[in-house]
């Protein structure tokens, strides 16, 4: 059977591929950062060459951030397109990690050989099953199975700012039947999984404004306004004692889990204890009558990822500060509209202002949640062809993550977008030490050859 000769070409070219990915991951592509931009271009044109070595029609597409890239190759049957992306996240703090984040290696854990380095498996691993399944595709027939558009993204760890302006001018290029998104994780790094849920993301970052200059603590403390104890307060009143987040409006429509999904969610034993085990904890805070697993994928979050003020130097100084900062984002589910809770936010924060302080505001990003239809038969089809490769069955999952552009293939294409993905809970993306099972990598480019087989029959 000519699936069978595929896949046996991929096992034996699995060195070769690593080899391949090992080379995109030494591009430090980092998208957030602007001293990078020169190595995000260089990885889109790395992509170029190698869609082109593949047969695809492909070029760099610019846009006023990193370039997108495209590529078209022809052919009879569905049309799909691929979404991935190249850009990584930075790498900081560096001091932990255990080698050169942009010095990729192949290492062997007691847990089994993994590809560590930044981007290993958010997202350019991830990407690379894809292209590895189309060439063993086309080294066994000559050609691919249908006809295929590659979309990849240099932005997508910074908001995507490009995107949408990008989908819109472009999009009879971009439409095609279905979009297939290679950048979820396996469910409990074990079970293969379609992702049917996303959380939206809304960030604001905010300046505090106190004095017009840094105080001596002892001159001025008790007496001069502190913003870092402003900031604080209107930290902690974002959350009440039982978890639940006060601003005004928040949880204007979420939706109630429904009976059936709960049934559907208890079915799939995650085991809680090892979650929270795995990272150091052992008591899930938050919503104490919901379970992790809803928490995660069904409930909104206001969570603190920086603040920073004053004096955080080695040694001490007693200093009382002009400013204090923080960025704090929102995980967004159902309905919940980003635009009405960014107003929401800024009008708590400005009535909880005391005399002589401002505040200025940065918007970082927004999406809503999304939602996929499962009713395009591709997705039962993708199911066992996952199925077959894994060995168990592919479950439908959520993920508490945020992938804009899944809900824009809706929204702004009218079709039907895929997540598939074979990332592990412990592949430490957007952390050091990020790694990318060899297994995931091979049995995903193992999956993409069945899906893409099941697809065109
Ligand atoms: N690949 C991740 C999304 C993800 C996270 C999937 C966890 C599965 C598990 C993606 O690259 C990502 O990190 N997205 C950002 C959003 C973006 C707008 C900065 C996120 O979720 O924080
Ligand atoms: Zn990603």
């Amino acid at each position: 059977m000519s699936l069978d000769a595929v896949l046996s070409r991929i096992d034996a070219d699995l060195p070769q591929a690593t080899d391949r990915l090992l080379d995109l991951l030494r591009i430090p592509s980092i998208s957030t950062d602007p001293a990078y931009k020169a190595d995000c271009d260089r990885a889109a044109d790395w992509l170029v060459e190698d869609l082109k070595g593949l047969g695809f029609d492909a070029s760099k597409r610019p846009t006023p951030g990193h370039p997108m890239v495209v590529g078209h190759v022809d052919g009879a049957g569905p049309h799909l397109l691929f979404y991935g992306h190249y850009d990584v996240q930075p790498v900081d703090p560096l001091n932990l990690w255990n080698r050169d984040p942009f010095d990729p290696q192949v290492e062997d854990t007691p847990a089994g050989r993994v590809i560590r380095g930044r981007g290993s498996s958010d997202d350019k691993g991830q990407l690379m099953t894809f292209l590895e399944a189309c060439r063993a595709w086309k080294a066994e027939h000559g050609t691919l199975p249908c006809r295929i558009t590659v979309f990849l993204e240099g932005e997508e760890e910074s908001g995507s700012p490009s995107l949408i302006p990008f989908m819109q001018e472009n999009a009879d290029e971009l439409r095609a039947d279905v979009a297939l998104i290679c950048d979820t994780g396996l469910f409990e790094s074990k079970t293969p999984a379609i992702v049917t849920m996303l959380r939206g993301l809304l960030g604001e970052e905010l300046t505090i404004h106190g004095p017009n200059k840094d105080l001596h603590s002892g001159m001025y403390g008790g007496v001069a306004r502190n913003p870092i104890r402003v900031l604080s307060r209107i930290i902690a009143g974002l959350h009440d004692e039982t978890g639940r987040i006060t601003l005004p409006g928040f949880y204007d429509g979420v939706p109630e889990l429904s009976d059936e999904m709960r049934a559907q969610w208890q079915g799939l034993a995650f085991d809680h204890a090892r979650f929270l085990g795995d990272v150091g904890l052992s008591l899930p805070a938050g919503e104490q009558d919901r379970t992790p697993l809803e928490m995660i994928w069904s409930r909104p979050t206001c969570e603190v990822n920086g603040i920073w003020g004053g004096y955080t130097g080695d040694g001490f100084k007693t200093v009382l500060p002009a400013q204090a900062h923080a960025k704090i984002s929102f995980r967004l589910v159902g309905q919940q509209d980003p635009f009405a809770i960014r107003e929401a936010f800024r009008a708590y924060v400005q009535a909880a202002l005391p005399a002589d302080c401002t505040v200025d505001f940065k918007g970082h990003g927004n999406s809503p949640a999304g939602q996929m239809s499962i009713a395009h038969p591709a997705f039962e089809a993708s199911r066992a062809a996952l199925t077959d490769e894994w060995g168990v069955a592919a479950a439908y999952v959520g993920c508490g993550g945020s992938i804009p552009i899944a809900g824009y293939f809706k929204t702004y294409l009218d079709m039907d977008a895929m997540l598939i993905g074979f990332g592990k809970d412990d592949d430490q993306i957007h952390s050091p030490n990020e790694k990318y099972d060899l297994e995931s990598f091979h049995k995903g480019i193992r999956s993409w050859a069945r899906v893409l087989e099941r697809l065109t029959r």
